[in-house]
């Protein structure tokens, strides 16, 4: 199963992409194939200028094409999600979640705006054609400890860490579904855990 994980932050010291890393190891350790894709590490210039011809928007549209599956984790910015995520995904196809299962993530310094994943986020997942967006899973800064050298692996909440689990068992229980509607699929499949 070809995961890919979208990091939409901006920044580089960043709790949803810490979030989204121990995502990452949890779906490896189940036996699915991560690719990771930051959006702060697209062409800036190609993102500001909507310069659909630059070869980053051609890559990263690529590898959105590959993946059965995507995570997408963004902070919260202004009530909404950032805004270095919006110009990427503004340069994408319109079908270019076409038949793939999307969880979303976001992290926000409070609890209260955590309806961004329904009222903000979901609304474009959906434009783009998403098949399937599963419900998001929110996260309080307080919930997301940084982990002091980048190789270590993110310290979550419990409760966090338990509605990640649900989510995660949500993500691949829909997929094994769309796999056996779908059985005219020609490739040979992995076995799903
Ligand atoms: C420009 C900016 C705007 C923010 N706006 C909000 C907001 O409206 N609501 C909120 O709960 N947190 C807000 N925050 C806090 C971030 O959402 C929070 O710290 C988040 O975890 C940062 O994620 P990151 O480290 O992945 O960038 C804002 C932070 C910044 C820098």
């Amino acid at each position: 199963m070809a995961f890919l994980l979208i990091a939409g932050s901006p920044t580089s010291h960043s709790r949803s992409a810490a979030l989204l890393e121990g995502v990452a190891r949890q779906l490896q350790a189940q036996g699915g194939t991560v690719a990771r894709l930051a959006v702060r590490d697209v062409n800036a210039q190609a993102l500001l200028h909507a310069d659909f011809s630059h070869p980053d928007i051609a890559a990263t549209a690529a590898q959105l094409a590959q993946a059965e599956a995507v995570v997408i984790a963004t902070p919260v910015y202004k009530a909404a999600y950032s805004g270095v995520l919006k110009a990427w995904l503004d340069m994408l196809p319109q079908a270019a979640l076409q038949g793939k299962t999307v969880l979303p993530l976001a992290t926000g310094g409070s609890p209260h705006h955590m309806l961004v994943l329904d009222y903000a986020l979901r609304p474009v997942l959906q434009s783009l054609g998403a098949r399937h967006i599963l419900a998001g899973v929110y996260a309080t800064d307080a919930q997301v400890q940084l982990p002091a050298e980048a190789a270590a692996p993110v310290q979550l909440a419990e409760a966090l860490q338990q509605r990640l689990d649900d989510a995660l068992r949500t993500l691949w229980s829909e997929l094994r579904t769309s796999r056996r509607r779908q059985p005219s699929d020609s490739v040979a499949q992995p076995a799903l855990p």
